[in-house]
């Protein structure tokens, strides 16, 4: 019942009648012919144009909800990954209910979700293979030592795609959560997406529910392309951060909605000692249209873990409903290294306990190994056109004592206060900085530069996605 992956046009005859835009585009009337696929944001979907597909029904996949899949994914998988260096190839994923462990991606390789097909993650535990902590953590986060591998895991990838016409991959994380409130994980929970040491990284236009813990992890990465994802889990679930980019170079994250028991955006780059010993910082980092509701947690956190360095972040067009904090820094002495030049343009926010948060005293190690001398510098943060309503409190900026978070930057914000506000709205300990058309009027710390003096945020762009 296996069959030959077949050729690249029936991968094209596959997606027409999937119902997706086929453009055709001709190149100075000779006949050589471009072809784009678009998928329901009017993004080009890259990555599908393999040259050999196969749909997960040839290797013996039953989408009933019942069967595992997880030999049918491992071994559709390994054998498209001889086409690695000859045109590269696209799994499909039929309508229907495929319950499946973890699996492996390869290079090269699309992993293609029918809008009708949802992936359900298997609940049992042999389902999934344990790995070592990650070297920039030194440990996993729920229990020292290993961790169960995501449920969609690269490593050491060139070009990988996972996506689909809003397909679902369903984490079915209540037995997850449930084991983690009792203490009952033997190791670290696994996520749902993630993938390491890969360069060409896209996970686009899908829909996320109930992971166990993170949904997307891209680590020790470059030219990451986080795109269109819904990405949903009950509002008090624990640890179900959205999007963690960790220890990344190049990375945009654009046109999410996120509901979420965590931070919804955690940018981070490894915990303490080890983080600092292997020195990846996540860096160049777009963060565009995204929104979030979060009630526990930020809509963009960076850190706690940022022991790597965390610098070069642009986010822009963010919305925030029902969430605790816009964006906030998390830090403590022992993670070393720096949070730096971040630049936020274009906030709206509603029912908000805080709109700026920063912590210098977050606490949270791996271990009582750290250095005690590590401290982190934050420096040179910018934010500017914020809009927000119904906010408790706006600010909480608290620094390091004896080494101030500095170069802090607000201009050009407007926030709109509940019925029942706190008293003190601007709260600034061991922080500097300037701030412009601010209401209400920022601390003194934050020195008022007068009207239109706006907080800087770079237009030139990064180096190029290659994709
Ligand atoms: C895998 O690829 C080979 C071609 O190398 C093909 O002959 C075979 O049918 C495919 N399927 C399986 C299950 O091996
Ligand atoms: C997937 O990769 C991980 C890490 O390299 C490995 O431990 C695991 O055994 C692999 N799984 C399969 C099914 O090959
Ligand atoms: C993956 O890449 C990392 C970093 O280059 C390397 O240390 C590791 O050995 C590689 N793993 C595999 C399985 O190739
Ligand atoms: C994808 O599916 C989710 C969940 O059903 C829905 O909320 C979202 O609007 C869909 N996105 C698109 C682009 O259709
Ligand atoms: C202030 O921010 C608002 C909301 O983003 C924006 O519409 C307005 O143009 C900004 N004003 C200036 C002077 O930049
Ligand atoms: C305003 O925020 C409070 C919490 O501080 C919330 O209970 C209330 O529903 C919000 N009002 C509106 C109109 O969203
Ligand atoms: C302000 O922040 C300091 C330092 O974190 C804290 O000790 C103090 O209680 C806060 N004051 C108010 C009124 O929130």
């Amino acid at each position: 019942m296996w069959t030959t992956p077949r050729r690249n046009l029936q991968v094209l005859d596959t997606l027409v009648l999937l119902g997706l835009v086929l453009v055709l585009i001709n190149v100075n009337g000779v006949e050589s012919r471009t072809v784009r696929i678009l998928d329901s944001f009017g993004y080009p979907v890259t990555g599908c144009s393999r040259k050999y597909s196969a749909s997960l029904a040839d290797f013996g996949g039953v989408g009933d909800g019942v069967t595992s899949n997880t030999k049918a994914f491992q071994a559709a998988i390994d054998n498209l990954s001889q086409y690695a260096s000859d045109g590269g190839s696209l799994l499909f994923v039929p309508p229907g209910k495929w319950l499946t462990g973890s699996f492996n991606l390869t290079s090269h390789f699309t992993l293609y979700l029918h809008k009708d097909a949802t992936l359900l993650a298997s609940q049992d535990e042999s389902e999934w293979a344990v790995i070592d902590p990650l070297p920039s953590y030194g440990r996993g986060r729920d229990a020292v030592g290993g961790r169960y591998i995501s449920l969609i895991f690269g490593t050491n990838l060139t070009d990988v795609v996972v996506t689909g016409d809003n397909g679902t991959i369903h984490g079915q994380g209540t037995t997850w959560w449930d084991k983690f409130h009792k203490g009952e994980l033997k190791y670290t929970r696994p996520y749902l997406i993630e993938i390491m040491y890969s360069n060409q990284v896209q996970i686009s236009s899908l829909t996320l529910m109930d992971s166990p813990s993170w949904n997307v992890h891209p680590i020790y990465s470059s030219n990451v392309v986080v795109q269109g994802l819904t990405i949903l889990a009950p509002v008090t679930s624990p640890n179900t951060d959205g999007i963690n980019p960790d220890s990344c170079t190049n990375t945009r994250i654009e046109d999410c909605y996120i509901v979420s028991g965590d931070d919804c955006v955690a940018v981070k780059s490894g915990w303490d000692e080890y983080g600092i010993k292997f020195a990846m910082p996540t860096k160049q980092l777009v963060i565009r249209r995204l929104t979030c509701i979060s009630p526990f947690s930020a809509v963009i956190a960076l850190g706690s873990e940022m022991s790597g360095g965390i610098e070069d972040v642009r986010a822009e067009d963010i919305t925030g409903i029902n969430s605790e904090s816009a964006v906030r820094i998390k830090t403590a002495v022992g993670r070393g290294n720096y949070v730096k030049d971040i630049y936020v343009r274009g906030m709206t926010m509603k029912t908000m306990k805080m709109v700026f948060w920063m912590a210098g005293n977050y606490g949270s190690h791996p271990d009582n190994d750290y250095d005690p001398n590590a401290i982190p510098v934050i420096q040179n943060i910018n934010f500017r056109d914020v809009v927000a309503e119904n906010v408790t409190m706006a600010a909480r900026l608290e620094g390091i004592p004896g080494h101030p978070f500095t170069g802090i930057c607000i201009s050009n914000a407007t926030i709109g206060l509940t019925k029942k506000p706190k008293k003190i709205q601007w709260n600034c300990t061991e922080i500097a900085g300037v701030s412009s058309d601010v209401t209400p009027p920022p601390c003194n710390l934050l020195t008022d530069q007068g009207p239109a003096n706006a907080c800087d945020f770079p237009e030139d762009s990064f180096p190029s996605v290659k994709l």
